[in-house]
């Protein structure tokens, strides 16, 4: 593995072999273990749009593997003015050992990849967050102890985080539920990549998805970028697209619920089911630290 791109680029083995190490880097954290595995190591990181946990789990973990995190807002750097991001590419590779980037076009993570040589980290595109969804895989299997043959439910828009649980659920040997609405299908790559499994449904039907879960996802009905569709948006999704009380009630007992932040109560996801899964809901959150912590180090060190 020389970059994580998006994880179709990954083998199932390798997505255990980040969680394995993610599980060991959490543990040593938890117990005072110094792991200075990238002392001396610079990670870039390259936000075109906003950022809570990404910008903060990367800067933290970086810090706590001995490196340095650089924050470059887009904004703040010549790619706004137009400076081609091959060029840009070529340059940090001469500065720091990798790079994260958070964007719009996934073909920019990609050329990054390309024209450097150094590792780079997709940290969200339109059409994937690998980052978060290594960080949901470690949070399920922490909880239900093995991620094969559990069944994954998805709710709402077929946007990034669809894609990439897609992927990484069957992978890892999951069986994967979806229902968007009509017209906010996932991405037809992922698609095409999903018909292979017969563990894979695409449904409208939330209730339907949702039947026999062990873990229900869901996220935003508009992504960032897509803030002026946010009226339309919600016609299509609203009374229907939601994780309450009423779809739990088909999913397994001990169903557990997944939530990449942030939230929108109300929307697509009620305050109430928020709160009684809050405390898996922040473990996921916290685990984007101890996955990007194992993705750096098996790109980096
Ligand atoms: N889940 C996630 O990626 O959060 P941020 O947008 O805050 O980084
Ligand atoms: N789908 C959301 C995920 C945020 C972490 C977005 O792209 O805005």
């Amino acid at each position: 593995m020389k970059h994580l791109l998006k994880l179709l680029d990954l083998t199932g083995e390798e997505i255990l072999d980040i969680l394995n190490l993610a599980d060991q880097l959490k543990y040593e954290k938890k117990n005072g273990i110094l792991h200075r595995r990238l002392e001396g190591k610079s990670l870039g990181m390259i936000f075109q749009k906003s950022s809570t946990r990404t910008r903060i789990s990367f800067e933290a973990g970086m810090f706590q593997l001995g490196g340095q995190a650089l924050y470059l807002n887009a904004t703040d750097m010549q790619i706004k003015r137009g400076e081609p991001v091959e060029d840009t590419a070529r340059v940090l590779s001469r500065y720091i050992d990798g790079i994260m980037i958070r964007t719009f076009d996934q073909s920019e993570v990609e050329a990054l990849a390309e024209y450097g040589d150094i590792p780079v980290i997709n940290g969200l595109t339109d059409v994937c967050h690998p980052c978060q969804v290594l960080a949901d895989l470690m949070t399920v299997r922490e909880y239900k102890g093995a991620l094969e043959g559990l069944k994954m439910c998805y709710i709402g828009d077929g946007n990034n985080m669809t894609n990439s649980l897609i992927v990484g659920g069957l992978k890892t040997g999951m069986s994967v539920s979806v229902a968007c609405p009509e017209g906010y299908d996932p991405d037809p790559t992922i698609l095409d990549f999903a018909k292979d499994f017969p563990e894979f449904a695409l449904c409208r039907d939330p209730m339907e998805a949702a039947q026999g879960a062990d873990v229900i996802f869901t996220d935003v009905w508009a992504s960032m970028g897509q803030e002026a569709e946010m009226e339309k948006r919600r016609a299509a999704f609203e009374g229907i697209y939601q994780v309450n009380t009423e779809l739990l009630s088909v999913a397994n007992d001990d169903c557990l619920v997944q939530h990449c932040l942030p939230a929108h109560r109300g929307e697509e996801i009620t305050a109430e089911v928020f709160e009684s899964h809050s405390a898996e809901i922040f473990e996921e959150a916290e685990n984007r630290l101890h996955a990007q912590k194992a993705v750096m180090v098996m790109l980096m060190e």
